[in-house]
């Protein structure tokens, strides 16, 4: 029976885990702790670690697993910018879940945008007071604004497929277009200087890479319209938060809905309700009341779980059944192995 050494365990993984489990019996260690230098050598007698989004896995981290002979990463994510792959890269194959349910992150996508237009956060918070007074609330419509949807991978996708249902045009940006699905929304695939220039909402959707890490700066923000809503379920530091706070400050922008934040690694799936948060900048932007932030949970819906658990879990049983290359593989060169996208023959293997 193989062992997984689980970090960063949080009771909706075990109880998802626990549940899927029952079909692999894999023998699962579950530890509160994070993955890194400090936590490495608890996987010591596992044979694969399953590791989340804040789970660090540096080239040292990479070296200790590896000599407590680790031979696989199951990340039970879609990102993989937290694993150094060319540390890894023939030492320790890494699989991660490309899809669980691309719907739970963009409907998490419109329904931070929808509380952010409509004031839903502040009437909660008044009506709850006893306090029916309409005077601050009023919203805009999005049928006729434009959407710019800035990646249109899975998730982006289905968010631009929402929004046009709520009958918003629709630009959308990346860097290998999917022109035929774009002419089913009547969407138009533009650069992103337009997509700055032209939306109303900025919903971010593209993985975290060199060519994206602060995509959103001082000079595209200078862009935006002066009420344009910037939505972020991908990845925090898509965004240069000090720029974003900046431009919110100055009144720049109309506002900010974001799942995730570049510093969310100390503070995000923590609770630190009786404590003081630190990260001034997180503080300050918790200060806005045109800035909603949810703590990284737009994966959490029982969809998205149970197939987290389901692929995780197929991820490990084939690679100790058949080894690698295997389809939900990442690959060093492209970070792709096994999509469309790939362009390393798996022969070729990048492993
Ligand atoms: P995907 O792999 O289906 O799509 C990614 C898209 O980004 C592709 O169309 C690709 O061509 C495009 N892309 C790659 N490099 C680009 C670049 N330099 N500029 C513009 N576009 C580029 O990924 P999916 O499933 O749609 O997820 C997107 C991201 O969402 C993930 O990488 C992850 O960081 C984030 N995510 C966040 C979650 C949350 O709970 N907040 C949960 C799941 C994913």
């Amino acid at each position: 029976m193989k062992t997984i050494a689980f970090f960063d365990t949080k009771p909706y993984d075990k109880l998802y885990f626990d549940k899927i489990n029952r079909h692999f019996g894999f023998n699962i260690h579950y530890f509160d702790v994070r993955l890194n230098e400090e936590t490495a050598q608890l996987a010591k007698g596992a044979d694969a670690v399953c590791a989340f989004v804040n789970d660090r896995i540096t080239a040292s981290v990479a070296h200790d697993l590896e000599q407590q002979h680790i031979k696989l990463i199951a990340l039970r994510c879609a990102g993989y910018n937290n694993v150094d792959l060319k540390a890894v890269w023939q030492r320790i194959h890494v699989v991660r879940v490309p899809a669980y349910s691309p719907h739970s992150i963009a409907e998490h996508a419109v329904a931070l945008l929808l509380c952010m237009t409509r004031s839903i956060h502040k009437a909660y918070n008044r009506v709850r007071e006893g306090n029916f007074l309409l005077n601050g609330l009023t919203g805009g419509d999005l049928f006729g604004k434009t959407a710019g949807i800035v990646s249109t991978g899975k998730i982006g996708k289905i968010t631009a497929a929402i929004l046009h249902g709520i009958g918003m045009r629709i630009l959308v940006y990346d860097k290998f277009p999917d022109v035929q699905w774009a002419q089913t929304l009547n969407a138009e695939y533009v650069d992103f200087e337009k997509i700055c220039k032209e939306s109303d909402v900025i919903s971010l959707h593209a993985p975290l890479t060199p060519e994206t890490f602060h995509m959103i700066n001082k000079k595209t923000l200078a862009l935006m319209k002066h009420n344009a809503v910037i939505i972020n379920t991908g990845r925090g530091a898509l965004i240069d938060t000090h720029a974003l706070v900046n431009a919110l400050k100055h009144q720049k922008i109309g506002g900010a809905g974001l799942d995730v934040y570049e510093e969310e690694e100390h503070y995000f799936f923590e609770d630190w309700s009786s404590q003081a948060v630190q990260d001034d900048t997180l503080a300050r932007l918790l200060t806005f009341p045109n800035v909603i932030i949810t703590g990284h949970q737009a994966f959490l819906t029982e969809e998205a779980l149970s197939a987290i658990a389901q692929t995780t879990l197929e991820n490990i049983e084939q690679f100790f059944k058949t080894g690698s290359p295997l389809p939900n593989e990442v690959c060093y060169q492209c970070s792709n192995i096994g999509s469309e996208k790939c362009k390393h023959t798996q022969q070729q293997a990048c492993f």
